[in-house]
C-alpha cells in the first residue's frame, strides 16, 4: 500500500508557487506514495491558554498529521525566513509537550523563491527549529527552487522542463527514503 505524506503548503496566497509546486509534487509522485495537500487556511493562532480545550481545526489539523507516515514542507521564504502561516502550523502540531505530531514522520523541505536564492534561508530556519519535534529530516538531495516565478501556466501547471526535472527528482528520492525508513 502506498504511504500517505501530508503536504503542508507555507502560503495563503491564492496563486501561491508553493501551492503549485505541492501539487506538482502531488502528480509527479511515484505510485509508492500518496500526497495529501494540505493548506492553512482556517488555522486559527496558537494560544497556551487554549491547550487544555484545543479549538476544533488544531484537533483536525493535528489528526491529518498523526495519521500520515510522512511529512513533507514546502516553504516560501519570507524575511529570510519561513512564513509566519507556517511556522504557527508547526507549534500547533508540536503539542501537547511530547506529543508532537510530527515525532518520528520522515520529513522533507522543499523551499522556493521567485528570487535567485530558491529559499535557501527558509529551510535552514526549519531545519534549525524542527529536530526536536519530528522525525528524520531527508538531508540529501536538498532541493531550493529558484526563479519559480516563470515555471507555471496560467492553470496552474509546470510548464518549465527544467523544474519539472527537478521535482521529480526530489520526491522519487524521498519516496524510496521513505520506504527504506517504513521498512
Ligand atoms: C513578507 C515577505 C517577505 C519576503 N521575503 C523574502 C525573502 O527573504 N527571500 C525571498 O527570496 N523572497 C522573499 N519574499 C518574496 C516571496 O518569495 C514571494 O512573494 C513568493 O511568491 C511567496 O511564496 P508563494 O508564491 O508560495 O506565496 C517575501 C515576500 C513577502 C510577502
Amino acid at each position: 500500500m502506498a504511504h500517505t505524506v501530508a503536504v503542508i503548503v507555507g502560503s495563503l496566497r491564492k496563486e501561491s508557487f508553493s501551492l503549485k509546486i505541492a501539487n506538482a509534487l502531488a502528480r509527479l509522485a511515484p505510485p509508492s506514495l500518496k500526497l495529501e495537500i494540505i493548506t492553512l487556511h482556517g488555522l486559527s493562532f496558537f494560544n497556551q491558554d487554549l491547550e487544555p480545550n484545543p479549538p476544533a481545526d488544531w484537533v483536525s489539523f493535528r489528526e491529518k498529521i498523526q495519521k500520515s507516515d510522512a511529512v513533507l514542507f514546502v516553504t516560501p521564504e519570507y524575511n529570510r525566513s519561513t512564513s509566519g502561516v507556517l511556522k504557527n502550523a508547526i507549534d500547533v502540531g508540536s503539542r501537547p509537550y511530547g506529543k508532537s505530531s510530527f515525532l518520528g514522520k520522515p520529513t522533507g523541505i522543499v523551499a522556493n523563491s521567485p528570487g535567485p536564492l530558491g529559499g535557501v534561508a527558509a529551510a535552514m530556519h526549519l531545519k534549525s527549529i524542527l529536530p526536536g519535534i519530528s522525525g528524520p529530516i531527508l538531508q540529501q538531495p536538498e532541493i531550493y527552487l529558484t526563479g519559480v516565478g516563470d515555471g507555471f501556466d496560467d492553470k496552474g501547471n509546470l510548464t518549465k522542463e527544467a523544474l519539472e526535472k527537478v521535482l521529480k527528482a526530489y520526491i522519487d528520492a524521498f519516496a524510496a527514503w521513505v520506504e527504506r525508513l517504513k521498512k
